[in-house]
């Protein structure tokens, strides 16, 4: 399941496995002989040895636990976290963010929200991630969404939020199994403050290299979070926000055609509201209204890898270019 690499990083097998059958006591992370590993994971020393997603951490502080957020108590104290930590234009409203996590989506291309959070020994959580799993379109598998992170600031740098990433990369192979399909990247927006944590697990910046050999940084255009019913236009004060991106292929090539899907799957997730949630003079209307707003990003995201090849960096590849003089441009 896990094993050092010969550079002695830790590496799990995580990608095309096979789905579990019912009742199967295999677990889902076992690799199939499939090519995909990702880097760094887990702390197999801080982790019990099954390495479920739900697990006990030990550090020098005592025990702390990893738990999946499942009733509506908990889903708030992990958003009432996030909220503390991230601008309100980065995170969407407590009752859709509610929503988002605990209804039924049966049948649709996506799962809810699994938010998982580290509880210490007072029962307080003192980190939390938000992140879901959507089939992407075109039969090209499952993206991973990161949508929001935070870490209490007295528990920043222990490595919660490693264990964090791979307690929901596990969830995140199951679901993509449950959608009937297997897990291809994982794609993310992030911060500044989330830059190096990211690159830390596994993560690199996608750029355009461009025919004079100018990078230019792809970023990642954040849909509004909130619509006007009405009209179908984003609501007061929910805008757009462009962020540095980050993906992992597990291992596999990332290609134009990936992000592509990967940002659909964001778009898909982030637009899909279906018609009948409409209202005002012309409910069909305001609905074309709304898709044409994420039809315009997916046409705004497709046109931004034009124009070159599609090249991954990690920050450290991309520092020792620049150090070789190679321009970078970061339309941010
Ligand atoms: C970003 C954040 C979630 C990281 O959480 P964390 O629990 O401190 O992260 P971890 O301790 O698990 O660190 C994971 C890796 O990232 C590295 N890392 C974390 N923060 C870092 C920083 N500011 N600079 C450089 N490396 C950093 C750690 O060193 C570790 O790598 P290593 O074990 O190989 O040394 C946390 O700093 C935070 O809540 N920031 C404010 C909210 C935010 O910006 N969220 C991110 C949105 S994308």
């Amino acid at each position: 399941m896990s094993r050092r690499n010969r550079e002695g990083e830790v590496t799990v097998d995580i990608g095309f496995v096979a789905c579990p059958s019912p009742g199967s006591q295999v677990h889902p992370m076992i690799s199939k002989g499939a090519p995909a590993t990702i880097r760094c994971l887990l702390d197999v020393c801080s982790r019990d040895q099954n390495a479920q997603p739900e697990c006990v951490l030990t550090r020098d502080t005592g025990e702390y636990h990893i738990e999946l957020a499942t009733d509506v108590s908990r889903v708030n104290d992990c958003y009432d976290l996030f909220a503390r930590h991230l601008l309100p234009t980065e995170i969407e409203r407590k009752g859709r963010f509610k929503e988002n996590a605990l209804l039924d989506m049966s049948g649709k291309p996506y799962v809810p929200y699994r938010v998982f959070y580290v509880r210490g020994r007072g029962g307080e959580i003192v980190a939390a991630y938000a992140t879901n799993t959507v089939r992407m379109r075109g039969n090209r598998g499952a993206v991973f969404l990161g949508a929001y992170a935070a870490t209490s600031r007295q528990y920043q740098g222990v490595g919660f939020m490693r264990e964090l990433y791979a307690s929901a990369l596990m969830q995140s192979v199951r679901d993509a199994c449950s959608l009937g399909t297997t897990l291809q990247l994982a794609l993310g927006e992030c911060t500044e403050a989330g830059r190096r944590t990211w690159a830390r697990l596994g993560r690199k910046e996608p750029y355009i290299r461009r025919p004079d050999g100018t990078h230019v940084a792809v970023y990642v255009v954040q849909p509004p979070l909130s619509f006007n019913l009405a009209t179908g236009l984003p609501s007061t004060g929910a805008t757009t926000v462009n962020e540095r991106m980050m993906v992992d292929g597990f291992g596999s090539k990332v290609t134009k055609d990936l992000l592509i899907g990967g940002f659909g799957g964001l778009c898909d997730w982030t637009g899909r509201r279906e018609s009948d949630e409409f209202a005002g003079d012309n409910p069909s209307a305001s609905y074309a209204v709304y898709r044409s707003c994420f039809s315009g990003l997916e046409r705004d995201f497709a046109t931004r890898l034009n124009g070159g090849t599609l090249v991954l960096l990690s920050i450290d590849e991309r520092a020792a270019l620049e150090f070789m003089g190679v321009t970078f441009r970061d339309p941010l």
